[in-house]
């Protein structure tokens, strides 16, 4: 957000300090037959910026997901859970049609192979993915949070993709 003061005729512009980082990512094949992961990593490249590496491998076709997302927001512990939802995979990619997951499609999908239709099979990849508050439509209260989304292939959970993430409203002089 930018802020703007002024002193008499003189304006001074001011970005918040907004540090909006992931801080840890965790892949689980529960189905390693169907879902590898060669690849799930973060890498800080400045202070701020810290990107997230992921490579998927399908051995079979995914013809049909669901996806099951929960978000918690830590106090003593992740608390369960600010958001829980559950979608069509094939049919969000399709039409695009829940506001909600759009704004995390939004962060997403320039760093991602999977934004093309069903069926999904090989490798899917996740490449340099990073947090920016100025896709956000709204800041996020500051704290730390936990996304946990499970990936339901044929109606049984195959595989799960834990990203934690820190959002900092940083309001110096305000
Ligand atoms: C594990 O993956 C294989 C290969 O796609 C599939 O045939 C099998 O049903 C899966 N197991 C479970 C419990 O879903
Ligand atoms: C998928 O991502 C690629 C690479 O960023 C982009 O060029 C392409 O237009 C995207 N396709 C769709 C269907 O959004």
């Amino acid at each position: 957000m930018i802020h703007r003061k002024c002193f008499g005729l003189l304006c001074i512009m001011r970005m918040d300090a907004v540090i909006f980082k992931m801080t840890n990512a965790v892949c689980e094949s529960y189905n390693k037959s169907w879902v590898e992961f060669g690849l799930c990593r973060l890498r800080a490249v400045s202070r701020n910026k810290v990107c997230l590496n992921v490579d998927a491998n399908l051995l079979h076709p995914v013809h049909d997901v669901i996806v099951k997302a929960r978000l918690l927001k830590r106090a003593n512990g992740y608390k369960p859970w600010l958001y829980s939802l559950s979608f069509d995979g094939c049919q969000f990619i399709r039409r695009r049609n829940n506001a909600l997951i759009r704004i995390v499609w939004e962060l997403f999908k320039e760093y991602s192979t999977i934004n093309h239709t069903c069926p999904y099979v090989g490798l899917q990849q996740v490449k340099n993915f990073y947090l920016r508050s100025e896709k956000l439509p709204t800041p996020i209260p500051t704290g730390e949070y936990l996304l946990m989304i499970d990936w339901v292939f044929n109606k049984k959970p195959q595989a799960a993709t834990n990203v934690y993430f820190t959002f900092v409203e940083d309001l110096k002089d305000s």
